[in-house]
């Protein structure tokens, strides 16, 4: 299932430009409509207000609006069922996300401006952590190598730093995994069966999507708004999907950059709770508040049972390179999570560890030159759109590594393309989508230099003034371009 929109929520959307476009009011409508379901305003596969009701909300008749439902029956963005309303779709049985292959970023030649991947390089302080940790690893090598669940000075300098977030926790609680994106496997693997619903942002992380799809679950796309988060069209997609899990990204969200409020932390994590849900709250970004107003208690400490499981790592705070992350969950779900992961790749390395563990008790040392630095390249990628493509609009984040820039034409694959072509690799907006198609927004990450973001960005802009958007000319099926 996926949403459903109403009249009046629509009439807002459609706002009066339409109107002006043709003299005859259905062909406008039905016009809009495409336009917007093509372009990622609109979901696809969401529900449409009955004829009546939307004529009654856009003060037209009846007929109108049946007759620009037709049109778009016809022209397949619209499927109509006896008794079961119209809902929006794509001609040519074309999927949102389809064109999505996540390839990794080591594909890319060494030429390329890789704006693909929002992933900083390793801190200064890397060297020095990993010589102390050989000197640890004396200590270690008596043993046997093998923990599933991670070794113990890892463990509790990670519940160490989330006790001093806010949320209290015990080593126990924390599984060492082999990065975030290996804890959302270990999760799904554990609590999902091949079938199962699994709620998502949309946009949301690519990567989510695919460990969805691995694990042979059915995405439930539930749309971020310009304000971010919609708690009213979480809970009703909670309380009428009854996923299995949910997974979001609170904290400096990626794509949007955007942070939960605390009041939607707790409405979400009390619906699952109520439906019987797991939330899966992915942190990676938690650590990169660059300015703005201090982040929210963690979405964590707002539940009343074991309803919440957070997956976070080293990957933005330190350096993906280490694949060190971990799980924090109810000492019995880390339990089973190890014997999953027992099952898989048996065990972290030890090294690797013994250098996380140093970087974690760090991180207050280490942090602040990060934040300057990404605040900067944050900056300058900011003021390199406002030069080149001012047309181009982003909510400013606080935090994390990404913009998310509305193009204001459906014009992102075919923008992402002729990127490639000119040696800059960048995601198209359809890679971070379950229910759109993204077509009108691009994801920009500022962890390059700022002579390269402002060279990249202006490369960019000029191929996008030549660029026929897909709502003026058919459909295009999507790039299949790289994302991290
Ligand atoms: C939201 C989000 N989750 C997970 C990951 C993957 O993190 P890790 O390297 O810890 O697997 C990323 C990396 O870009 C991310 O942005």
């Amino acid at each position: 299932m996926a949403s459903s929109v109403s009249a009046s929520t629509l009439a807002g959307r459609l706002g009066d430009g339409w109107r002006g476009r043709d003299p005859v009011l259905a062909p406008a409508l039905a016009h809009e409509l495409r336009a917007q379901v093509i372009d990622g305003r609109l979901p696809v596969r969401a529900r449409l207000p009955s004829e009546r009701s939307l004529a009654a909300a856009l003060g037209v008749s009846r007929g109108t609006v049946g007759r620009a439902y037709d049109e778009l029956t016809r022209t397949g963005f619209l499927r109509r069922t006896q008794g079961a309303g119209s809902w929006t779709a794509l001609p040519d049985g074309a999927r949102p996300g389809v064109g999505l292959r996540v390839t990794l970023p080591g594909g890319v030649a060494p030429d390329v401006v890789n704006l693909s991947v929002a992933a900083p390089p390793a801190p200064e302080g890397l060297a020095a952590a990993a010589a102390r940790a050989l000197d640890e690893l004396p200590r270690h090598t008596a043993g046997m190598g093998y923990g599933a669940a991670g070794i113990d000075d890892l463990r509790q300098a990670v519940a160490e730093r989330f006790s001093a977030r806010g949320l209290p926790t015990r080593p126990g609680q924390v599984m060492v995994c082999g990065g975030a994106q290996h804890g959302l496997h270990l999760v799904l693997g554990l609590l999902c069966k091949p079938g199962d619903r699994v709620l998502v942002d949309d946009p949301g992380y690519p990567r989510t999507l695919t460990a969805i799809a691995a694990a042979r679950c059915r995405p439930v796309a539930v749309p971020l708004t310009p304000d971010g988060w919609d708690a009213d069209a979480w809970e009703h997609a909670i309380r009428h999907t009854r996923p299995a899990l949910a997974v979001t990204v609170a904290d400096f969200h990626n794509p949007t950059g955007r942070t939960m409020p605390a009041e939607t932390r707790a409405r979400i994590v009390a619906a699952c709770a109520r439906a019987g849900t797991t939330l899966v709250i992915d942190e990676t970004n938690a650590e990169l508040r660059l300015d703005g107003p201090p982040l929210p208690p963690p979405v964590a400490t707002f539940e009343r049972g074991p309803t919440v499981i957070t997956v976070g790592s080293l990957s933005k705070a330190s350096w993906g390179g280490l694949r060190v992350g971990w799980v924090r969950a109810s000492g019995r779900a880390v339990g089973e999570l190890a014997a999953v992961r027992a099952d898989q790749d048996a065990a972290s390395p030890i090294l690797e560890q013994l250098v996380a563990t140093q970087l974690v008790r760090d991180l207050d040392a280490a942090l602040p030159a990060r934040h300057r630095l990404l605040a900067q390249r944050r900056d300058a990628l900011i003021g390199a759109v406002a030069r080149h493509a001012p047309h181009w609009t982003a909510r400013m984040p606080h935090g994390g590594l990404c913009t998310w820039w509305d193009l204001g034409r459906a014009v992102s694959s075919s923008l992402c393309e002729a990127a490639l072509g000119a040696g800059i690799h960048v995601t198209p907006g359809s890679a971070f989508t379950a229910g759109t198609t993204g077509e009108r927004f691009l994801r920009l990450p500022y962890v390059l230099a700022e002579d390269e973001l402002e060279d990249a960005v202006a490369r960019l802009a000029a191929l996008e003034e030549g660029l026929v958007p897909i709502d003026a000319a058919r459909p295009s099926r999507r790039a299949a371009l790289d994302a991290v």
